[in-house]
């Protein structure tokens, strides 16, 4: 059976508590606005594309019931400002509302166009990777992350059904483990070899030559090409370039925002800093300790040697050629 995030039912949404895997499957179901914001801003539910198509049946929910247009899109924004696809998804509906369009259509739409994207997004970058290759990637991009297939993990499951033999190192991902837990899942159920590593161990591996590419998501991708993603994904990228290893980013065209240039635009989410002082529910710090919780970092386009997107492979990273591609 293929991974799934979610399933729109018709008058509710169906949901895989990410938070619970992988020791439990549990799947809650969500029937107004307000409950879906509950579940992405408590990643029940993450992964920037996945937060899009959620955030868009949310909407469909909230106005169906009733709700006022302006109160059900801040609702929703509210929950994760760093995912563009969030913004993307509510544009898109806010919309379809204003020109009388059918709202499930186009949550449907949003849906079925992210995972096709993904599909392609394999398919190109296939072609970056080796016959045989030991890949590295950081939290979790792949079908819990979107709406099937994956991007980062896209391309990982693309080379692999192609027949190459690919390792994946993958990165625990600190302090909600989605490398830990939710990708090396993935890779289980999907039977490619995988090894889990500590986030720290990432550079050592580089510099013993036991990487030969790293492929990561994104959650917002500047008109530059400024990549903000999961926190640790910038250092990563440093020590690629001091490595000489290659340092993917894939993302579809939904996770651009062309509006803004620069990195240091990109609002960066802040989250409680008590999750940092837990470890699976147990505390591994003093209580009074005071702790700095960054969810995302930016990785200057500069770091980065291509980006895969459904419309074509972005290298080098360039403000003309992101536009160029995305036009
Ligand atoms: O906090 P998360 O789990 O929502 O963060 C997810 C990531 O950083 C992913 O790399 C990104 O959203 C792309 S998922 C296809």
């Amino acid at each position: 059976m293929e991974v799934r995030a979610f399933y729109w039912k018709g008058d509710h949404l169906l949901l895989l508590d990410q938070r619970k895997l992988p020791e439990e499957e549990i799947w809650i179901e969500l029937r107004n606005h307000i409950q879906v914001a509950e579940a992405i801003k408590s990643m029940a539910v993450r992964g920037a594309p996945a937060i899009g198509c959620v955030a868009a049946y949310g909407y469909l929910l909230g106005i169906r019931s009733g709700g006022d247009p302006e109160e059900v899109r801040r609702t929703l924004e509210k929950t994760r400002p760093t995912a563009y696809n969030l913004f993307y998804a509510l544009s898109r509906m806010e919309r379809a509302l204003k020109e009388g369009r059918d709202l499930e259509e186009e949550a449907r739409s949003i849906e079925e166009e992210d995972y096709r994207a993904n599909l392609r997004i394999g398919d190109f970058g296939n072609t970056l990777v080796p016959e045989e290759a030991n890949v590295l990637t950081h939290c979790n991009t792949g079908a819990l992350a979107t709406a099937g297939w994956g991007t980062a993990l896209g391309v990982i499951r693309s080379a692999h059904r192609s027949g190459k033999r690919v390792h994946v190192w993958v990165d625990e991902t600190r302090p909600y483990l989605q490398g830990a837990r939710l990708t090396s899942w993935e890779l289980l159920k999907e039977g490619i070899p995988h090894t889990l590593i500590t986030d720290s161990t990432a550079g050592f591996l580089m510099r013993e030559g036991k990487v030969d590419l790293i492929v990561v998501g994104a959650d917002r991708i500047t008109a530059r090409g400024d990549v903000a993603n999961k926190i640790g994904t910038y250092t990563l990228s440093v020590l690629a370039k001091v490595h000489g290893v290659p340092f993917y980013v894939a993302a579809p065209s939904s996770t651009f925002d062309l509006s803004i240039r620069s990195g240091d635009e990109i609002p960066i989410e802040e989250r409680d800093p008590e999750e940092l002082k837990l470890c699976s529910g147990i505390p591994i710090a003093p209580r009074k300790t005071p702790a700095y919780h960054l969810a995302f970092d930016v990785t200057p386009a500069e770091n980065v040697t291509a980006i895969i997107t459904e419309r074509g492979i972005i290298k080098p990273v360039t403000e003309e050629n992101v536009r160029r591609c995305l036009s």
